[in-house]
């Protein structure tokens, strides 16, 4: 291990000597841990990242950009019976590609989830309405009813951070990897926290830097890294020597998700894109999500906070909003298109400015009352530029998009829990049931449905006797 001096002699070239203040007071251990937190440290590039995101503007939309955005052709809900026809045609063939075993599913749970405030990884949240279910069996039971209904189970790959890979893979050894054939950790980058005002990286204790997940777009280079201390081989190797060409992308807070959707694959793979992506409407100009837009010829989404007021708020002459495309974080991607970006094309870093516990020169350690600290997060949606061809669906936020974001309020286990009955009761009343209704439509208690009991409405239809009553909560399983 190179001596205190060498060290500081590195660090001081980049202004970040105090990360040795507190090293005489560490034992042998506590130096090597320091010094292998600096090491994985690229210095440079956090010069870069300082100077542009904490130290200038800190947008990645430049505005000169935003005068060219249009906006982008969507494959919409279908209304027709041709156009319903034509779907049952691109779900035939993401069936196919199921049964092949081409198909394999990425599942990110690497976030901090520091606005839910759950003391835990937040797919181990119990959600499910009735059973409290975990966010992690409810994903993972999606996969065991395809595996049941295909013939094959799609590889599951859980990236997870350096906080909550331990916690999350005890999780699923506990739960007997709740009936998963295949499923693989991979724990994603992490990047130092630096002072907001300053650009010094925080220190979280004497001898520890203040890290955090590198952002969601971290998964591409997390799947291209090697495993198991660099002597397992990539999850993408993994995958080539499955046959999974095509991955499934979601995110662990949304607990609708129809996860591997024959229908969206089909439709990918029709349209031979490289990624894909689903959209909502958005349900008004100031809703908190990525627009999917069209920047010169190629797709982009555009931060909610990037995009302007005027585009926001801009109306075609049917009163719809212009720029409605809203993107869910649902995805699919050929793995070769992965392949070609790690390596050649880096995801850009955007700011999150957040409070961060840090040592001050005292060695004091403070709990900043005001956001004190900028983190620095790559997004996955930063690789569709990147991509020689896309197609994006739309889909019904209720069916599909309830994201379990905060303790309270919008996004939160009430609301998430409220939408998951409304989808329940929805798809018995398509199976012939009754069930009750308050005037604002939602249901009025808890209904689940485990997804090894039924995986959509169509499959409930041949369980439900026509005319049950639906009298109270409710969990079939
Ligand atoms: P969010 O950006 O909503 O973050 O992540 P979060 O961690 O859930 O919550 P906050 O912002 O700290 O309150 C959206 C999804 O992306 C994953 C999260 O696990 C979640 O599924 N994610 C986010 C990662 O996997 N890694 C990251 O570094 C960030």
């Amino acid at each position: 291990m190179a001596s205190k001096q060498e060290w500081a002699a590195r660090l001081e070239k980049h202004g970040q000597g105090h990360l040795l203040r507190h090293w005489d007071g560490l034992d042998a251990d506590g130096r090597d841990a320091l010094a292998r937190e600096i090491d994985c440290i690229d210095f440079d590039r956090l010069a870069t990242l300082v100077a542009e995101l904490v130290k200038g503007e800190g947008g990645t939309t430049a505005e000169a950009d935003l005068d060219r955005i249009r906006p982008i052709d969507v494959a919409r809900m279908p209304r027709t019976d041709a156009e319903r026809a034509d779907r049952r045609r691109a779900a035939d063939a993401g069936e196919e590609a199921l049964a092949a075993g081409e198909v394999g599913v990425v599942l990110v749970a690497g976030g901090s989830g520091t606005r839910l405030g759950f003391d835990g990884p937040k797919g181990t949240f119990p959600i499910g309405p009735v059973s409290s279910a975990s966010l992690f069996q409810i994903h993972a039971e999606k996969l065991v009813a395809l595996g049941r209904r295909h013939g094959k189970q799609p590889p599951l790959y859980v990236m997870t951070s350096h906080e909550n890979h331990d916690a999350t893979v005890r999780f699923f050894a506990d739960h007997d990897r709740f009936g998963l054939d295949h499923v693989r950790f991979f724990v994603q980058g992490r990047m130092p926290a630096v002072d907001r005002a300053t650009g010094a990286i925080l220190l979280s204790g004497p001898g520890r830097i203040a890290m955090s997940p590198d952002g969601h777009g971290g998964t591409l280079a997390a799947l291209a890294a090697r495993g198991g201390d660099g002597r397992a081989p990539s999850c993408l190797d993994e995958m080539r020597e499955l046959g999974a060409r095509t991955l499934f992308y979601f995110q662990v807070d949304n607990p609708m998700v129809d996860v591997a959707d024959p229908t969206f694959i089909g439709l990918h793979r029709r349209g031979e894109a490289e990624l894909s992506l689903k959209v909502v409407e958005k349900r008004s100009p100031d809703e908190k999500v990525g627009v999917v837009v069209e920047l010169d010829g190629r797709p982009r989404v555009v931060e909610y906070s990037d995009l302007p007021r005027a585009l926001a708020e801009a109306r075609d002459h049917d009163g719809q909003l212009t720029y409605w495309a809203g993107s869910i974080a649902i995805h699919v991607l050929e793995r070769s298109f992965v392949e070609r970006l790690v390596g050649v094309h880096l995801l850009p870093f955007h700011r999150a400015v957040k409070k961060v516990p840090f040592l001050d020169a005292s060695g004091r350690l403070v709990e900043p009352a005001e956001p004190n600290a900028v983190k620095f997060e790559q997004f996955i949606f930063d690789a569709l530029p990147e991509a020689r061809s896309h197609v994006v669906v739309e889909t019904d936020r209720r069916v599909e998009f309830e994201p379990l974001k905060n303790a309270r309020g919008p996004d939160s286990p009430d609301t998430v829990r409220q939408s998951m009955s409304d989808l329940f009761g929805s798809w018995l009343e398509q199976a012939g049931a009754v069930v009750p209704r308050r005037p604002d439509g939602s249901v009025p208690f808890a209904i689940e449905i485990s997804p090894l009991y039924a995986r959509d409405a169509h499959e409930l239809k041949a369980k439900i006797e026509p005319g049950t009553v639906i009298e109270g909560p409710i969990h079939l399983r």
